[in-house]
């Protein structure tokens, strides 16, 4: 071998040494629709969160399964944030590594949370691209919103590569949000149109069921720069409140409302939970994080491990595609979701609105999973309309609902079962597109087509999305967790287990249409059917309230 071969060899291998990547696989691309302003000054400060390596996940999410398992005797079970904390804390090594990693380049302003796994830093961009090698920060705009982040991939020195899980606020971007497609069918004036008493006409809602339990509690969860505006909420129940007892006020809000315009996609959380989650306190985080160079999202978990008393049930309308964010934040996301499961905590995410999504891949195409909705510790909602839209018929597939299987986490066992059967007896995309052992959603549905919300002071018709069918699962859910609060019995938690063990029973299945996909010539623009039984589309259907009230108030 050749000096120059063997000295560059070392080289390489020197490097390879003292730091690596976390997240190679981090999509770090600014899209265009953010616009470089400027490079970041050495002396501005920026805020970053360091995921510290957490112990005993394979024990939490041990636990996880006995406490949402229905024949468990530990269902039901939960943790509280105390508990929780002295099961996943960080090694004293880990802390150790990472503080004196923080000390040496002269970081100590930190904040950590109660499960001592998050700390989030401020320091001078200097410090951070000494600390971080690779990363460059800049500064972008899209609307008027400012952003600071690295232009390119950051690494950490090989001592400390394992203590952490990644660092947050260096790539991923604010989402755009689920499209709420204004669709302006033809005739569309004539549409029923769906409001409160229309959604608690089609699930079997009587005005007797509302809630009653005083610190019962719900909430969503929004990353948009978009706010709800208290007038709106108030407009919009004195126009479509009537016929059951609700409130017109937000209890709490966690983290900063901006001024300005309310948005759609805010007031359709906010009025619609509050309407299937009748008379129950209602909490909106908003927002969370104010530095330029924070990531909502993570923002929105840390508050979580870092708060009691927490509301029981949580929607969340954001979604991003599974393959722009990196195996390490969504696995450690994941383990997030697991840590809120274990305390009885519901998460409800939205499926998304491109159907089964699609990504080019040079002439190849495959669908396009969304991570969170892919995450085995959420439940998932996909979205359907009414067969007729004149009346209050029965549901089909509303084409946009989001579904598939996961290419990041594994199908968990307490749906193996119910998707098996489905890949067995239903006919299918090619292969090629789909990844058959992966994580498949959603779980349940519930109509998103053609909502009206009030937005501005003003009644919008035609609203249409899973961010719309979310909200109203999650307040069905809260009204169950009323009824078993007054039996003394606790959260519903997480829902899946528990869910797909009822295998259909006390949800109206969805069996008609199919969802986007591909458009190309082996799909024409088609992804998964609904069928009988669960489905990659619709999941397990939607709630017949009474029924499903009935099969979940026992233990
Ligand atoms: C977590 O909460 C505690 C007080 O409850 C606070 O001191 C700490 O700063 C919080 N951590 C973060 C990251 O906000
Ligand atoms: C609920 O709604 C369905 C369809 O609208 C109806 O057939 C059923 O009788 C209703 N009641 C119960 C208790 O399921
Ligand atoms: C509404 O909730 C409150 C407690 O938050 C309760 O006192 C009241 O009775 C409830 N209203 C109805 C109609 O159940
Ligand atoms: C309601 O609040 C009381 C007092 O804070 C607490 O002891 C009780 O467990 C709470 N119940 C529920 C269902 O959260
Ligand atoms: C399919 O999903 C599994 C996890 O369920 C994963 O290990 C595997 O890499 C995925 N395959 C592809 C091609 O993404």
């Amino acid at each position: 071998m050749n000096k120059l071969l063997v000295f560059s060899l070392l080289l390489l291998f020197s490097s390879v040494v003292w730091s690596g990547y976390l997240e190679s696989d981090q999509d770090v691309l600014i899209p265009q629709e953010w616009a470089h302003v400027d490079r970041v000054g050495p002396t501005e400060e920026l805020e970053l969160t360091f995921a510290l390596k957490q112990q005993n996940v394979h024990l939490l999410e041990e636990k996880l399964r006995l406490v949402s398992d229905p024949d468990s005797v530990q269902y039901g079970k939960h943790l509280s944030l105390e508990e929780v904390a002295s099961l996943v804390r960080p090694s004293d090594l880990t802390e150790k590594v990472v503080h004196r990693w923080l000390q040496s380049h002269g970081i100590t302003n930190c904040l950590t949370v109660r499960t001592q796994d998050f700390l989030q830093c401020t320091m001078t961009a200097e410090t951070a691209e000494r600390l971080l090698p690779g990363s460059r920060f800049h500064r972008y705009m899209r609307d008027g919103h400012y952003l600071v982040r690295s232009s390119a991939p950051y690494s950490v020195p090989n001592d400390v590569h394992h203590h952490l899980d990644f660092v947050g606020g260096l790539h991923r971007l604010p989402p755009k949000g689920l499209d709420l497609s204004k669709k302006q069918k033809s005739k569309a004036g004539f549409h029923l149109g769906v409001t409160p008493s229309i959604l608690r006409t089609r699930y079997n809602l009587t005005s007797a069921d509302v809630g009653s339990v005083q610190n019962n509690s719900q909430a969503v969860a929004q990353f948009l720069e978009q706010y709800y505006h208290p007038a709106d909420l108030a407009e919009f129940m004195a126009m479509f409140g009537g016929g059951f007892q609700h409130r017109s006020e937000v209890d709490r809000v966690v983290g900063t409302q901006g001024g300005g315009k309310a948005g759609i996609e805010a007031s359709l959380d906010v009025e619609y939970i509050m309407s299937t989650g009748a008379n129950i306190s209602t909490w909106v985080f908003t927002n969370p994080g104010r530095h330029e160079s924070q990531e909502p999202f993570l923002q929105w978990m840390i508050l979580l491990s870092n708060m009691t008393g927490l509301p029981w049930v949580h929607t969340i309308s954001y979604g991003d595609d599974e393959d722009s964010l990196s195996a390490a934040y969504m696995t450690r996301i994941n383990t997030e979701f697991m840590k809120a499961g274990v305390r009885g905590i519901s998460l409800l995410f939205a499926s998304g609105d491109s159907g089964a999504g699609c990504r080019h891949l040079g002439k190849e195409n495959t669908f396009r999973p969304s991570f969170p909705a892919s995450s085995p510790y959420v439940t998932t909602v996909g979205g359907t309309s009414f067969k007729n839209p004149y009346k209050v018929t029965y549901e089909v597939t509303d084409s946009i609902s989001g579904g598939g299987f996961s290419n990041i986490f594994k199908m968990p066992d307490y749906q193996t079962t119910a998707v098996n059967s489905y890949l067995k007896t239903v006919a299918l995309p090619p292969k090629s597109y789909f990844n058959t052992s992966g994580r498949a959603y959603p779980d349940m549905a519930a109509l998103s087509d053609n909502y009206w919300v009030v937005s501005n002071r003003v009644p919008v018709p035609l609203v249409s999305g899973t961010s719309a069918s979310t909200p109203v699962v999650g307040g069905m859910l809260s009204l169950i967790n009323d009824q078993r609060f007054m039996k003394g019995l606790p959260a519903l938690g997480f829902l899946n287990p528990r869910l797909y063990k009822l295998n259909g029973k006390a949800l109206f299945d969805v069996t008609e249409g199919c969802h986007y996909g591909c458009l190309d010539e082996q799909v024409q623009g088609q992804g998964f059917c609904a069928a009988p039984s669960w489905d990659p589309v619709t999941g397990w259907g939607t709630p017949n309230y009474p029924a499903l009230l009935a099969v979940l108030l026992s233990d």
